[in-house]
């Protein structure tokens, strides 16, 4: 099996939450800074993380405007529902996933919206995705495991509690995924 393209990943990810949402789903992507996009992410920010947690505009512009950019938004009938954004981190060839979250939760958008990011990190000769979260949040997300359960291995684990997480982003991973969320026959038929 070959990898299906961004595009590709990104219709099958549509057609697959267009059923499971039980509308329509759309999904942009970015790499540029878009007062739009900014606003998008910051309302779902805000209705999902806790206050100390939140980014005001400022941070938001400050990291959308950071080398290697890339931000995924998606809609449902027309209404921005969840994103994915980060930028290249400081280590070499590797994307730092700043910020996810979906204000319709367990439907399978979290592990969608990462699945295309990896795709889109593979295209573009990422050699592995970090992030940063925590063990579990104030409303009891299990959230390493929710990372760990999608592939990401724990790297540090800081004094505060931050949990460090990382997946290489190879053309096995990308295809043990796909395999596992995009159960496709033939890419080709699409
Ligand atoms: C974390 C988050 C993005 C996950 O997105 P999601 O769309 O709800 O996740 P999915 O539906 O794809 O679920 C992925 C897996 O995690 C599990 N999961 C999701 N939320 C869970 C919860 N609250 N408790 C236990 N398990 C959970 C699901 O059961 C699923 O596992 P399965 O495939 O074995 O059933 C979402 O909870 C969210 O937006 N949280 C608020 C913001 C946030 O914490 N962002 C992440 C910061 S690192």
């Amino acid at each position: 099996m070959g990898i299906p393209t961004l595009i590709e990943a990104t219709r099958l990810v549509e057609k697959k939450l267009s059923t499971s949402l039980n509308g329509k789903v759309n999904v942009s992507t970015h790499t540029k800074l878009d007062e739009q996009i900014l606003e998008s992410v910051m309302a779902i920010d805000h209705a999902k993380f806790r206050q100390n947690l939140w980014y005001n505009r400022d941070e938001l512009r400050n990291r959308m405007n950071k080398a290697g950019f890339f931000c995924l938004i998606l809609y449902l009938d027309c209404k921005p529902i969840a994103y994915d954004f980060g930028y290249d981190d400081e280590d070499e060839g590797v994307f730092f996933s700043d910020s996810s979250a979906t204000a319709i939760e367990r439907k399978g958008v979290g592990t969608l919206l990462a699945l295309l990011e990896t795709v889109y990190l593979y295209e573009e000769g990422y050699s592995a995705v970090k992030f940063t979260t925590e063990e579990l949040d104030q409303d009891g997300r299990p959230l390493r495991q929710i990372w760990e359960n999608l592939g990401y291995r724990v790297i540090d684990v800081d004094a505060d509690n931050t949990v460090t997480m990382m997946l290489d982003v190879t053309k096995e991973t990308v295809i043990e995924r796909v395999k596992k969320h995009l159960p496709i026959e033939n890419i080709a038929d699409l």
